[in-house]
């Protein structure tokens, strides 16, 4: 690129990992996706590194000693959980991107954050290109907090929501969403790939210049076709997900990327018919609903953050029908039950060859820790012997291929959360080190230990 000619030419960017390619080909050579590579135009002029001059305005280099300490201003909504996940509030200045799939409820949570900072005297635009002001309206009639005071504007040009962000004063600007807006300045849909990149470019220099915060819409797709969140990671200042089964009331917002807080940081919220509310108890907010002395069921800690979670784990082993038996896992990566499966059979002598086996992963919540492997096993060794584990026993433990149990990082304030939680009893890793934390400990070597006392 850039012979300093400056001559106009295109790239092709892949949309659904946001890598380069200099040709247009059916397959993106980065992530392999098909039919994702879109045209992308490169119109800068390169200048000349030699002769440049500081004008009146560009900034200088300072010494750090010379930078004020301190925290960052923040901006709170007071919505517990969203303040929570931005690591205290929304920072003057900075570009928010949330994504989430359509339906779970992004806009009705912009749209709270909106009416929670008007009422904080601090001014708020929102901004929609997916719904009119009257439909806004209809919703924010339904929530729990009063929106009355919020503008909002149905625009797609980035021009204009620039603009009437400056005219109206406003210090926090929603964008909902970022691939229903374009700009003049490039050719091309909204939702392609250059548009949604573009626009977001320039509401990060917007943000950076005139100060006010922005926050953006993003949709994540399945199988493509608009941009998705994922190509405007290393633009934005701070990528949060707002998850969750769109049928079941929870909702988790987790902060991927946070240049001012901390990532893996994840807030729970209900979907209630008034809004979304935040979750009182986080941490035991999964179990709720958990039927006990029922076989199959283990509870674990996982830590998402900070903060530690407690989840339950079912599981279901019932005799195959016919053919190969079904492997089926909701919340937990399917290759992972089979290594689970198999060390299972191998070092606990448990045989799964003429049993369908079920696990499911409760509140829609997503197994990303190996910590949680031991729970797993244990629900599977339960529903084998159809012997409910006990209700106030909790399994902690990383598994290996030989059957060892290991320990887990955290496992301090991991248990802290199950005592305050009501739970006496956690089965972990002999080679675990626990300070007193009022629940008994039963140490364990391997899967065959556990195998057998459970079956005792
Ligand atoms: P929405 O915020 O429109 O989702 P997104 O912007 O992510 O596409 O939320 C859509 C769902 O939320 C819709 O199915 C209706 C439901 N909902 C409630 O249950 N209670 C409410 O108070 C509101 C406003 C929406
Ligand atoms: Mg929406």
């Amino acid at each position: 690129m850039g012979k300093g000619g400056g001559k106009a030419h295109s790239v092709f960017r892949c949309t659904e990992c946001g890598a380069e390619q200099p040709k247009w080909g059916g397959r993106c050579d980065a992530c392999g996706a098909w039919n994702a590579l879109v045209e992308e135009p490169v119109g800068r002029t390169v200048g000349r590194l030699e002769g440049w001059k500081a004008k009146a305005g560009d900034v200088a280099p300072v010494q750090l000693s010379n930078l004020p300490t301190g925290g960052v201003q923040r901006w709170q909504t007071g919505l517990r959980e969203f303040d929570f996940v931005l690591g205290g509030g929304i920072v003057p200045g900075s570009v928010v991107l949330v994504g989430g799939e359509p339906g779970i409820g992004k806009s009705t949570l912009l749209l709270q954050c909106a009416a929670r900072l008007e009422q904080a005297g601090i001014p708020a635009l929102y901004v929609s290109g997916e719904e009119s002001p009257e439909q806004i309206r209809l919703r924010a009639d339904r929530l729990n907090v009063a929106a009355g005071a919020v503008h909002v504007l149905g625009e797609t040009r980035l021009e204009a929501i620039v603009h009437h962000t400056r005219a109206l004063g406003a210090r926090v600007v929603f964008v909902d969403s970022i691939q229903t807006t374009y700009t003049d300045a490039l050719e091309g849909a909204p939702g392609n790939v250059g548009q949604v990149r573009e626009c977001a470019a320039q509401l990060m220099r917007f943000a950076k210049e005139a100060g006010p915060a922005v926050l953006l819409v993003g949709h994540v797709t399945k199988g493509g076709g608009i941009a998705g969140p994922k190509t405007l990671e290393h633009i934005v200042d701070t990528v949060l997900y707002f998850e969750g089964e769109s049928t079941l009331d929870h909702r988790i917002l987790r902060a991927v990327k946070n240049r001012f807080g901390s990532v893996d940081e994840i807030g729970v919220f209900e979907m209630t018919g008034a809004g979304l509310e935040p979750v009182a108890d986080p941490a035991a907010a999964f179990l709720a609903g958990r039927a006990t002395g029922v076989s199959g069921s283990a509870v674990t800690a996982l830590m998402e953050g900070t903060r530690p979670m407690l989840i339950e784990i079912q599981a279901l082993a019932a005799k195959t029908g016919f053919g190969t038996p079904q492997r089926v896992a909701t919340g937990l990566d399917h290759r992972r039950l089979a290594v689970l499966l198999a060390v299972l059979e191998r070092r606990g002598g448990l045989p799964f060859g003429q049993l369908d086996v079920f696990v499911n992963v409760t509140g829609g919540v997503r197994l990303l820790e190996p910590s949680t492997d031991l729970a797993v096993l244990a629900a599977l060794v339960s529903s084998v012997h159809d012997r409910p584990l006990p209700a106030d026993a909790l399994f902690l433990g990383e598994v290996g291929l030989g059957g060892e149990i290991r320990p887990v990082a955290g496992v301090e304030r991991r248990l802290g959360e199950a005592a305050r939680q009501g739970f006496r009893r956690v089965f972990l890793s002999a080679r675990s080190r626990v300070g007193p934390t009022g629940l008994e400990v039963v140490g364990m070597d391997g899967i065959g230990e556990l195998a057998r006392r459970l079956a005792a």
